[in-house]
């Protein structure tokens, strides 16, 4: 059984709980600059759409569904990391993504490099996968730089339907090779132990 608990030196990586949708609402689904940069969320925010996240959050089965974690520091709900299982990427439709997002508050501390390191060795380890992808709008610079520090590099260019701007957006396709990851960031094995 695939652990769903992840602990890093400031943060912990959980599973959500339901008393974690009324912050989820205000410091992320319904703030426009976290939500922009996001395709699948309707912009006015709708409390529906977050109910039925929220919804699958709650029941995502570890070892099969994308699994999203909430990122909780000193016990409160900062933002969330989700590992994808194939499908997003139509131009690579074997590899796995991850997705994420972080209050505006939690920003500009390393705590998205930190979550994201731990969600890419359980991901990594549960795809069994040698490469992981991800896609971030051409102008999402902060994500880029993100993705760089994890050890991602440009693949490739897509467009995409954005729900919240409703135009179709440009999109840098970004590849994490795993020997690349380790290389930066440890073996999974060796960084979360017994856990994984
Ligand atoms: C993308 C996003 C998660 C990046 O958040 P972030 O806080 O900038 O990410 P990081 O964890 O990498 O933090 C890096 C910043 O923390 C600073 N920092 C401070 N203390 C740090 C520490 N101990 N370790 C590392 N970085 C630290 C870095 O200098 C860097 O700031 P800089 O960009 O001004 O140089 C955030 O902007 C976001 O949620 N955006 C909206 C949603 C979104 O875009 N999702 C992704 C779609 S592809």
């Amino acid at each position: 059984m695939l652990t769903t608990t992840l602990d890093t030196q400031r943060l912990r990586l959980r599973r959500y709980k339901p008393e974690d949708l009324q912050d989820y609402w205000e410091i992320g689904h319904s703030d426009y600059e976290i939500i922009r940069w996001l395709t699948g969320a309707s912009w006015p925010p709708l409390r529906s759409e977050l109910d039925t996240v929220a919804q699958f959050a709650l029941n995502a089965d570890p070892e099969i569904d994308n699994f999203p974690f909430a990122i909780e520091h000193n016990g409160a709900l900062i933002g969330g990391v989700e590992i994808q299982k194939p499908g997003d990427l139509k131009e690579f439709p074997e590899l796995p993504t991850i997705g994420y997002w972080l209050s505006q508050k939690a920003q500009g501390q390393g705590f998205m490099v930190e979550a994201c390191v731990a969600a890419l060795h359980w991901g990594f380890s549960r795809e069994a996968c040698d490469v992981f992808g991800a896609r971030v709008f051409a102008t999402n610079y902060s994500s880029q730089k993100l993705l760089k520090k994890l050890g991602f590099e440009p693949a490739g260019v897509c467009l995409r339907y954005s729900k919240p701007l409703q135009q179709d957006v440009e999109n840098i396709i970004m590849h994490l090779p795993r020997d690349r990851f380790e290389a930066l960031h440890g073996d999974a094995h060796v960084m979360m132990g017994a856990a994984l």
